[in-house]
C-alpha cells in the first residue's frame, strides 16, 4: 500500500512538472532546410553534426534534415529563420548578403586564393564580428562552413580565356556581386534560385552555372553541361545558421551542445569539401565533361573592376536592406 501511494505521488509530480513547464521534458526538434542534393557535404556535415547533438544530449535534441530545397530556396529558409517557422539552415552567403550586407565582401571575386587564408580571415576577427551581428537581424550564426571554389560550366563551348564566356547565359546566385562579375566576364547572368537550375539547365533557358565540384557531381549537372571551366573565380563561403528565438529558448547547457557540434561540424565538412576537389575533377571528367584550365591572369583582371564599381562599393559597406544591417 505503502509503494502504491508512492507511486502515485510520483506520478501526480511528473504531470504537475508537465503542465508547469512542458519544455522540460519535451524533445527538442530541430528542423535544418539545405538546397543541395543528400549526398553533397553540407548535408554530411549536417548529418555528422546530428549525431553528436543526439548523443550529447542522450536523445533529448534531435536534428532532422530536409535537403534538396524541399523547404525552399537558400533565401527562404534565411527567411523562415526569423520568422521563428524552421529552426536551422546551412547556406552559402549568396542569399546572406540581403540581410547582412557586410557579408558581400566574400562575394567579390577572386579574393582568397588558397582555403587557408579563407579559414584564416572567416574563424579570426573579421569572420567574428560578421557573426557577432546576426542576433540584430533574427538568426545565430554557429559557424562557418564552406561550398568550396566555385567552377564554370556550360553546355557551348569550352572555355579558356575570357572572351570564351561572350555572350553564355549564366545563372547566378541572387547578389548583385555575382552579377556584376560576370557581366564584367562579358556574359549575360541570370539570379535564379538553385532549385530551378536543373531544369533551366536541361530546357536551355541557362547555358551555364557556376559552382563548386561537390555541387556539380552531387546535381548530376554532367548531365546537361558538356564543359568545365575550373576557374576557382569565388571562394564561396557558407555558414550554419539557427533562428534566434529558437537557440534563446533553449537551455544554456542545450546551446552548447549545439554551438560544439556546428564546431565539430565544420572541421568535418571543410575537409569532405578538400577531399571532393581532389577527387571529383577525374570523376566529371569520367561522366563526359570537357574539364580545361584557364589561366586564371586574364579572368582576374577582367574582373578587377568589380572591386571599384561605386554600387558595389557601397553595396558592401552598408546602405538599406530589407530586415536588418550588420
Ligand atoms: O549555387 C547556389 O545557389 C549554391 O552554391 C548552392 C548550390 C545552393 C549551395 O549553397
Amino acid at each position: 500500500r505503502k509503494s502504491n501511494k508512492l507511486w502515485i505521488i510520483s506520478a501526480a509530480a511528473i504531470i504537475a512538472a508537465l503542465i508547469i513547464c512542458p519544455a522540460a521534458f519535451a524533445k527538442v526538434v530541430i528542423k535544418c532546410a539545405t538546397s543541395t542534393q543528400p549526398s553533397h557535404i553540407y548535408n554530411e556535415g549536417i548529418r555528422h553534426m546530428a549525431k553528436i547533438v543526439k548523443e550529447k544530449s542522450n536523445g533529448e535534441m534531435e536534428i532532422q534534415l530536409f535537403p534538396a530545397a524541399q523547404l525552399g530556396s537558400e533565401r527562404d529558409a534565411v527567411e523562415g529563420l526569423q520568422l521563428g517557422t524552421l529552426e536551422m539552415t546551412l547556406t552559402s552567403t549568396g542569399p546572406l548578403g540581403n540581410f547582412v550586407p557586410a557579408i558581400k565582401v566574400f562575394n567579390l571575386p577572386f579574393l582568397f586564393t588558397s582555403r587557408e587564408a579563407a579559414y584564416k580571415v572567416l574563424d579570426g576577427k573579421i569572420g567574428d564580428q560578421i557573426t557577432a551581428s546576426f542576433p540584430k537581424i533574427g538568426i545565430r550564426a554557429l559557424a562557418w562552413v564552406e561550398n568550396g571554389f566555385r567552377n564554370i560550366t556550360n553546355s557551348k563551348r569550352a572555355i579558356n580565356k575570357p572572351a570564351d564566356m561572350d555572350g553564355l547565359k549564366i545563372r547566378v546566385m541572387e547578389d548583385d556581386l555575382f552579377i556584376a562579375t560576370m557581366k564584367a566576364l562579358g556574359a549575360s547572368p541570370l539570379p535564379m534560385a538553385f532549385g530551378e537550375l536543373y531544369t533551366a539547365l536541361e530546357q536551355k533557358t541557362v547555358d551555364a552555372q557556376e559552382n563548386p565540384l561537390a555541387v556539380i557531381e552531387s546535381s548530376r549537372f554532367f548531365e546537361v553541361q558538356k564543359y568545365l571551366a575550373m576557374t576557382g573565380h569565388f571562394y564561396s563561403p557558407s555558414m550554419i545558421l539557427v533562428s534566434e528565438k529558437f537557440f534563446k529558448g533553449l537551455k544554456p547547457e542545450q546551446q552548447k551542445i549545439l554551438q560544439d557540434a556546428a564546431f565539430d561540424a565544420r572541421d568535418f565538412e571543410r575537409k569532405l569539401s578538400m577531399e571532393a576537389d581532389q577527387k571529383l575533377e577525374a570523376e566529371l571528367a569520367k561522366q563526359g565533361m570537357t574539364v580545361t584550365h584557364p589561366d586564371k591572369a586574364p579572368f582576374v583582371k577582367a574582373v578587377a573592376g568589380v572591386y571599384t564599381n561605386p554600387k558595389i562599393v557601397k553595396a558592401i559597406g552598408g546602405g538599406d536592406t530589407k530586415k536588418g544591417e550588420a
